[in-house]
């Protein structure tokens, strides 16, 4: 069978996903599938082929180099790409020739269902979640409105449009410190890898915290900060009813934001080789704890009807409260290190996802 590996992409997580693809790639089961490479440049242009050969990063083997990958990011600069020449009707061209598509994809276009919207109506078989379980886990405040709706434990939120912000500051603000009260954070409602996330612990930073959301995203989510924070993390395998929990993990070495910086350059959080202790797994935590998250894990998955991995991160407070911060539906490095202990290779968690999108 012929399966598509997409990658790149339209999203400020771009490099991320170029990561994610080439691990899919490497580790695929290659007797059993013929891998056919989709990179989606940052302007939304479809390569495979002779023409991704062509693409001067793949000629350079650059993509084979991650950590040169995100040191030639700016870090403070991503662009929010919003001109795509896109190429829909060549996606779709490259798309009608696959037996199954792999996104190996983050955040907008990859991650939100809008992909997935187009594999649905041209009927081919993908991995991970559908539309619905993608946009609802994107979109930072519908996903915490439907866990509030189950009762799942989350921090305590509000959120506005960014034209709200335009029309009138002085609402946004009062409204923020009468609900939440300080610190906070502030983050742009759709973007991943913690980009334009900030912590405000007054008025001050609170303001220059949603200047920055709001050149990312036209809706903004503020939500009370949890105190002395443990992160959590926890993966889910599997469709329906039918859902395994992978081993918790720690990510360690940060302090108030497991910033895009800790994730990737420092390696806390992905697939990434790096020195210093940067992530726990499992998480130390004993195993009333363990079985609490695991059991959240598996409700915040199944609440939104996600299939294939998704990773879902929890915060603890200081007194061991837990709460889900949110869900990656499409998650780095299909989150593969998670799954190692359980005796799921990397190999074995793409042919298991690959079961899943075909069953
Ligand atoms: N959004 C990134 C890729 C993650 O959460 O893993
Ligand atoms: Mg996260």
């Amino acid at each position: 069978k012929k399966v598509g590996v997409i990658f790149g992409g339209y999203s400020v997580e771009h490099e991320v996903s170029v990561i994610t693809g080439m691990q899919v790639m490497e580790n695929i089961d290659k007797s059993k599938y013929e891998v056919v490479p989709i990179y989606i440049t940052k302007s939304g242009k479809w390569l495979t082929g002779s023409s991704l050969m062509e693409f001067k990063n793949y000629k350079d083997n650059n993509f084979k180099d991650v950590k040169q990958i995100m040191l030639s990011q700016s870090l403070n600069d991503h662009n929010i790409y919003l001109h795509p020449e896109g190429s829909g009707l060549f996606g779709k061209k490259i798309l009608d020739k696959l037996d199954i598509v792999f996104p190996a994809l983050h955040g907008t276009n990859g991650e939100d269902g809008t992909i997935q919207g187009l594999f649905e109506l041209m009927n081919i078989p993908y991995v991970g979640g559908g539309v619905l379980a993608s946009s609802v886990g994107m979109d930072k405040i519908l996903m915490k409105d439907v866990y509030k709706s189950y009762s799942l434990p989350i921090v305590d939120y509000m959120w506005f449009y960014r034209s709200n912000w335009s029309k009138d500051r002085e609402d946004v603000i009062n409204k923020i410190e009468e609900k939440l009260g300080y610190p906070v954070f502030v983050k742009p409602a759709n973007l991943g890898s913690s980009v334009g996330i900030n912590k405000a612990k007054d008025r001050d930073g609170l303001i220059s915290a949603i200047e920055i959301a709001v050149h990312y995203d036209r809706k903004i989510i503020v939500e009370k900060a949890v105190e002395s924070p443990r992160e959590i993390n926890c993966a889910v395998l599997g469709y329906d009813n039918e859902v395994i929990t992978s081993l918790c993990e720690e990510p360690m070495g940060w302090t108030e934001i497991l910033s895009f910086e800790d994730k990737y350059i420092k390696g806390n959080n992905k697939g990434v080789k790096s020195s210093g202790e940067t992530r726990r797994i499992p998480a130390d935590i004993d195993e009333t704890l363990r079985i609490k998250i695991e059991d959240l894990a598996i409700k915040a998955f199944t609440s939104i009807d996600c299939k294939g991995t998704a990773r879902i991160d929890f915060l603890l407070d200081k007194d061991n409260n837990v709460y889900i911060n949110e869900i990656n539906t499409l998650p780095g490095s299909i989150g593969f290190y998670l799954w190692e202990g359980k005796g799921i290779s990397i190999g074995k968690l793409i042919d298991k996802m690959i079961d899943i999108a075909i069953e």
